[in-house]
């Protein structure tokens, strides 16, 4: 079994040996042509053509994005967007949904305006558009590219059955720190993971064609490194050195747009001082120049006019600083529309720089083919039909992570659930409820179609299901943050909220559990309320009563299994060590119910791996496991090693460990499974030959891999490597490889990993990928702590 497919198809940096080991700058490089249709000729001259005929208020309402649908931006209860899309003053619009709607508008573009330029319709299409997926955060669990391409022809074929060409998706910001609501929408921590996440989204949304009349253009955001928000405070500044944000945080952008996207969405936040929506170090140096970028960009919602509270100019100065810095069209900020045509006339802006925006953004419309078919036919309203359900079910098991499993004595490990479990106790919050296992980004989405724990469990256990929910998600003093939650703010009825009892439901809970052999509590957070944007916590233990209904229903000495229905890691500690069995569930979507039953039943066995590391204690956060080494390594650069009291002067906390509770990659099966010894096909390689070997491998590093348990099991193979000499300092481990491998009980399967400089480079000081003499350690495992090991020397 090879395991080619996760390498990038472009090598970015092109490499000339006149002297040695020198990487041109990557400003004298012949520019890549990531979209060959966007770069094609014959579009190109039809955009021109059009550009051509149209005066600066054409241009300039090219630019400008509305939403006139579910929610609308400043000023927006004054526009009369008929009017304005009469007037060919609507280039796009957002959140308008269906046929019926987006051809009212589309009619008035094309009809009424002198050059009949449709309006693109875009739209938050992220884990789905009607028929609801995982989060992308479980997705990304699943470590399985054809999950999520699953995911995105599904999205893609009903966004445009509802008139959308165009969506807001994927999310690719590595996210590291959990307190950000926003970790859900996105791959995790790793950029290797999210890069090769990034690619799948893309290529199965776009289908290397947006002439389809199935595919769809991606906006690939938020550009850049919002992620990378100080103390996971939503929108917050970023602060970072260019070897981070290019090595980690920028790495799944260039990855997507490699794989041909066609826009991107700048973020909110600061990137060192500069905001990301004026940034023209991102925008235009790095976007465009180096990686060739011939798509647009759009901001996020109203990030243009937020510039002014970022303090760098009033409204006609941001709105400016933004179109030059390489912002092409205003997401629901009305500011492009007001002040950009009266600069050019008054020569502040160049004409030139208005036309390359429109350029950007007629190039899209064009190679998605708006001019010949603007229009959406009507069809039969959407139903979660089997073939739906049986794909969001399958896709929602492979998702699953089981964290623990420990054996409980006189009754073995409680999962799989056997008949021995006659009575079965299913306590909770989530184990009834629809909403908030749909996740945090449906638009489009109906909680209608959610099967609940409560009823799959019911279909197969019938009366020997006993359901408590135990407890509400949130309790009396958690008042205040529902009322921060609300999408719309407080409302007059939060006033009224009823204030649960929760001593009489965990009560009543405790009973259920003495009733039954084993209880199953579903547990998480609110991912309507709680999760998403705008959603950032300060803690991440559960929320309220029901850590107090855990460790009730523990106390009654019945077997317990959790599981965690959260778009985010939460603080499991005190459940680590007193539940045996746990199983991390995200937000599944509408096959929620029926998909957690086929795990828990074991009709299917567990195989995702967490793409982000759990934390012992919120204070760790940001925490991932490929951190750079330091000075003082508390017990060497294993940072999963017990630290030892006695060190003092070590980098480590007084009052926890360093290590996550369960780290990166982490995941069991109902199976287990050996690693032999890998082998490496070639240990020692010229560095030179390195350098010269562009996107091929030089190296394969193979491992044979065995299920040693009595069924039947998926296994994610893991690489990890160190750079140990590195002229910069390197992560102490790092993804390099990974692949699904499903073995019978007793089979073996052989694991190869090709090695290249694609896994191999590093930026150097000069920032620029390179590679150097040093060696390698490499291992390869079932998690980042894996332990079979290898090393490849790289040699002058
Ligand atoms: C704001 C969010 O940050 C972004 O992800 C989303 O696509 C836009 N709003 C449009 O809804």
């Amino acid at each position: 079994m090879k395991m080619t497919s996760f390498r990038s198809l472009h090598l970015p940096c092109l490499l000339l040996f006149t002297t040695g080991l020198a990487c041109l700058p990557i400003a004298a490089q012949s520019r890549p042509v990531p979209n060959p249709q966007l770069a094609s000729k014959e579009l190109n001259a039809r955009v021109d053509a059009l550009l051509k005929k149209m005066t600066l208020d054409e241009k300039v309402g090219q630019l400008a994005q509305f939403s006139a649908g579910y929610a609308s931006g400043p000023g927006a209860s004054n526009l009369k967007y008929d009017e304005l899309a009469a007037k060919g003053q609507v280039g796009s619009m957002l959140s308008v949904v269906g046929a019926e709607a987006t051809n009212h508008y589309q009619h008035l573009a094309v009809e009424k305006t002198r050059l009949h330029i449709p309006i693109l319709f875009g739209l938050d299409v992220i884990h789905g558009h009607r028929t609801i997926f995982p989060v992308p955060l479980a997705l990304a669990a699943s470590w399985d590219p054809a999950a999520v391409e699953t995911v995105a022809r599904f999205g893609a074929v009903e966004a445009r059955a509802d008139g959308i060409p165009w969506v807001f998706s994927p999310m690719v910001d590595i996210a590291r720190d959990p307190r950000w609501g926003r970790i859900i929408e996105s791959s995790g921590e790793d950029p290797y993971l999210g890069s090769a996440m990034a690619r799948a989204w893309v290529k199965a949304y776009q289908q290397d064609d947006l002439s389809k009349p199935d595919s769809v253009a991606v906006s690939v955001k938020h550009f850049a490194a919002y992620g990378g928000a100080i103390a996971g405070r939503d929108y917050n500044a970023v602060d970072m050195g260019e070897l981070s944000l290019r090595q980690v945080y920028l790495e799944p952008y260039r990855a997507a747009v490699e794989a041909g996207a066609a826009t991107l969405m700048s973020s909110f936040n600061t990137i060192n001082g500069t905001p990301a929506s004026a940034n023209s170090f991102t925008l235009t140096q790095i976007l465009r120049k180096e990686w060739g970028f011939d798509g647009f960009v759009v901001s996020d919602w109203g990030a243009v006019a937020e510039l002014m509270n970022h303090a760098i100019g009033d409204g006609p100065t941001v709105a400016r600083r933004a179109l030059e810095a390489g912002v092409d069209m205003d997401m629901e900020g009305n500011l492009y529309g007001t002040v950009i045509a009266s600069q050019v006339r008054s020569g502040k802006i160049p004409e030139s720089v208005v036309d390359e925006a429109v350029r950007r953004i007629l190039r899209v419309k064009f190679a998605l083919g708006l001019f010949e078919h603007p229009y959406t036919a009507e069809g039969p309203a959407y139903d979660a039909t089997p073939e739906r359900r049986a794909a969001a079910r399958k896709v929602a098991s492979e998702t699953f992570v089981l964290l623990k499993n420990e054996p409980v004595e006189g009754v073995g490990a409680l999962l799989p659930l056997t008949a021995k479990a006659k009575k079965v106790a299913l306590i909770g919050p989530l184990a009834d409820d629809q909403r908030n296992l749909l996740g945090a980004w449906v638009v489009t989405g109906n909680p209608k179609y959610v099967v609940t724990l409560r009823s799959a469990l019911a279909e197969r256990l019938g009366d020997r299901l006993i359901y408590a929910p135990g407890c509400e998600l949130l309790s009396g003093e958690d008042a205040n943050v529902l009322k921060r939650v609300n999408f719309s703010g407080p409302s007059a009825d939060d006033a009224h909220l009823p204030i649960p009892d929760d001593a009489k439901t965990i009560a009543e809970a405790v009973e259920a559990a003495k009733q039954a052999d084993v209880a199953i509590l579903a547990l998480g957070e609110s991912t309507n309320w709680m999760e998403g944007e705008a959603a950032s916590r300060a803690t991440l233990g559960f929320t309220g009563a029901q850590q107090q209904l855990l460790e009730a229903v523990v106390a009654t000495g019945k077997p317990v299994i959790l599981v965690v229905l959260a778009g985010r890691p939460l603080e499991l500690k005190w459940a680590a060590s007193h539940v045996p069995a746990i199983l991390e569930a995200w937000s599944p979507g509408i096959e929620a119910g029926h998909a957690v039953a086929d795990v828990l039943f074991g009709d299917v066995n567990p195989s995702g791996k967490l793409p982000a590391s759990l934390p012992r204690a919120v204070g760790q956060e940001p925490l991932y496991y490929a951190q750079l080494p330091t000075g003082r390594p508390a017990h060497g650069d294993l940072s999963h090693v017990p630290h030892n009291a006695a060190e003092k002067f070590m980098s480590r906390y007084l009052d926890e460990e360093n290590s996550a509770l369960y780290p990166f990659g982490w995941g069991l099966s109902y199976t287990r499974f050996s690693y032999a010894q890998p082998t490496i096909s070639r240990n020692e390689i010229p560095v030179r030959e390195l350098l010269a070997s562009r996107t091929k491998p030089v190296t394969t590093v193979g491992v044979d891999v065995k299920n040693t348990g009595s069924v039947a099991g998926t296994e994610v193979v893991q690489l990890y490597l160190r750079n140990t000499a590195a002229s910069v300092s390197q992560p102490v481990r790092e993804l390099k490889g990974f692949a699904r491998v499903t073995l019978a009980p007793g089979e073996t399967k052989h694991v190869e990993f090709p090695l290249g400089f694609d896994e191999l480079n590093f930026y150097n000081a000069e920032i620029r990928r390179t590679v150097e003499p040093t060696t390698y350690k490499i291992w390869v495992g079932g998690s980042s702590l894996a332990t079979a090991e290898t090393s490849l020397q790289v040699v002058e």
